[in-house]
């Protein structure tokens, strides 16, 4: 069984992708309620942390229910992310995840995020900072290299290693490809089969399925998989995976009224955690994910993403339980 310092995780544990604007603690406890071993925060800025601003401060919040949770950090800067680590340490995460995937050009040009894939000399260095500046264990995600012809996973698998990085998940992807493409896992495997590799080592891209989960488990040989995209507006699919390994049986898919619920659930903990207006806007990009498929389902989705009281957003979700209560779905 995987373990990161001290943190014992369950047999191939599945965790949930670390997702800016997604990955909060309303969606997170959606995701923990349907079996996500291990959940990263959305990537916090090292500067913002410094500077205190108010947006990189409020991704800091988590919460008890949700251990073991990380909190992910970005930057260019070594002295930065030794004090953000610092500043993360207050709010006693499990660990401390560093990002070195986001293909994002702002975030790259700053030598951060996928940036440092070019120089696995300063990918160490603000590693090593990351590590000065906390007692929590550091993970860190990244990718593939920045090219396919500039593929360098297995070197920085090494040596991240070498200056105590205690996981390692990899997006089976390259910075050049950013989301599109085929995602190339047997590069992961080369790393997870390099006998000085020790540390657990997670894929990440493109899981979608539990068919497909099982496919990579038993073909790839890691230590777990961490799942992002599929995971939005359908958190069931940790649960989904994790009955199919054990059982080689797909579960029945989710109901209208588990769908509602987890709308619902979703609408009223964003509320509470982010107050009532914001909570009602930000919930709007998610209805769309929650009922994907649903026929003829235009006219409530309009009244969801428009109506901003949340007494009328809870009775059209009656409503839709009402209309598509025993049909299929
Ligand atoms: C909306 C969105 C936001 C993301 N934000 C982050 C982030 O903050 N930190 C990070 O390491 N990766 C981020 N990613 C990348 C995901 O963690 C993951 O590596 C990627 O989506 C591939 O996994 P998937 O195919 O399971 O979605 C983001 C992806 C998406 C779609």
């Amino acid at each position: 069984m995987p373990k990161i310092g001290s943190i014992e995780l369950p047999d191939f544990p599945l965790l949930l992708a670390p997702m800016e604007d997604v990955s909060d603690p309303p969606f997170r406890r959606l995701c923990k309620l349907h079996g996500a071993d291990l959940m990263y925060s959305e990537f916090i800025s090292s500067e913002g942390l410094i500077r205190d601003a108010i947006k990189s401060r409020q991704k800091l919040d988590i919460f008890d229910y949700e251990r073991p949770v990380g909190i992910q950090i970005f930057g260019g800067d070594e002295e930065a992310m030794e004090m953000s680590a610092r500043i993360v340490e207050t709010v006693q995460p499990d660990l401390v995840d560093i990002n070195f995937g986001c293909p994002v050009k702002k975030v790259v040009c700053k030598g951060a995020g996928a940036g440092v894939l070019k120089d696995v000399d300063l990918m160490v260095r603000l590693t090593k900072s990351v590590i000065k500046g906390t007692s929590l264990p550091v993970t860190v995600k990244t990718r593939l290299g920045w090219d396919e012809s500039s593929i360098n996973i297995d070197e920085v698998a090494e040596r991240l290693q070498d200056v105590g990085v205690q996981a390692l998940t990899v997006h089976a992807r390259t910075r050049a490809q950013m989301y599109k493409g085929h995602s190339d896992w047997t590069h992961i495997e080369r790393v997870k089969n390099n006998p000085r590799i020790t540390i657990p080592i997670f894929g990440n891209g493109d899981i979608d399925s539990p068919q497909k989960a099982l496919e990579y488990k038993n073909r790839f040989g890691l230590d777990g998989m961490m799942i992002g995209r599929a995971a939005i507006g359908y958190p069931w699919i940790f649960n989904e995976i994790k009955h199919y390994f054990a059982t080689g049986e797909l579960l029945a898919p989710p109901t209208i009224e588990d769908r509602v619920e987890a709308a619902r659930n979703h609408l009223i903990w964003s509320m509470e955690w982010k107050g009532e207006r914001v909570g009602i806007v930000e919930m709007r990009r998610h209805y769309t994910n929650y009922f994907k498929g649903i026929p003829h389902f235009k006219e409530y989705r309009n009244k969801l993403v428009t109506l901003e009281d949340h007494n009328a957003l809870l009775l059209v979700m009656e409503e839709i339980i009402q209309e598509y209560a025993g049909k299929t779905v």
